[in-house]
């Protein structure tokens, strides 16, 4: 049993978006498994590959956001900033961090990515959804762009 497990509350319903925000989920796992491993090297490694993973799903759900003229666009990408800016704080800290502190900061990490599905992210998949119905043609580039066939 995961770490963190897929639940459909986390459903934006934009197949990409969801895509991309489970291989989060299952970085956070990854990380996780490191911490209870206590091994350091392999933490650090499934650190970068969560920071790598959130910069290129943030840069991708901004353009998406920047697409539909999404009116909390702004607000949403400092959040996404300073999610970044935690993280690598909390990679630095688990260069050194003993076992403990280092479960710490991983314990602490898995539910705030998953907050930021459920709490901001679910607060734009109706606009999303609403351009794709109403403003987006079949075989229109944000359609193919958004996984919605
Ligand atoms: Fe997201
Ligand atoms: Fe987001």
């Amino acid at each position: 049993m995961p770490y963190l497990a897929w639940s459909d509350d986390l459903d934006t319903g934009i197949p990409e978006l969801d895509a991309q925000h489970r291989v989060m989920l299952e970085h956070v796992n990854r990380l996780h498994e490191a911490a209870a491993a206590d091994d350091s090297k392999e933490l650090v490694a499934a650190m970068d590959a969560l920071i790598e993973c959130l910069q290129e799903h943030f840069e991708f759900e901004e353009k998406v956001l920047e697409m539909i003229q999404f009116a909390g666009l702004e607000d949403h990408s400092e959040t996404h900033g300073s999610i970044l800016d935690r993280l690598r704080d909390y990679r630095t800290r688990l260069q050194t961090a003993p076992a403990p502190e280092a479960q710490e900061i991983v314990d602490a990490l898995g539910p705030w990515v998953v907050d930021h599905i459920r709490h901001d992210d679910l607060d734009f998949g109706p606009t999303v959804r609403e351009w794709l119905r109403d403003a987006s043609p079949p075989g229109d580039p944000f359609r193919e762009l958004v996984g919605d066939r």
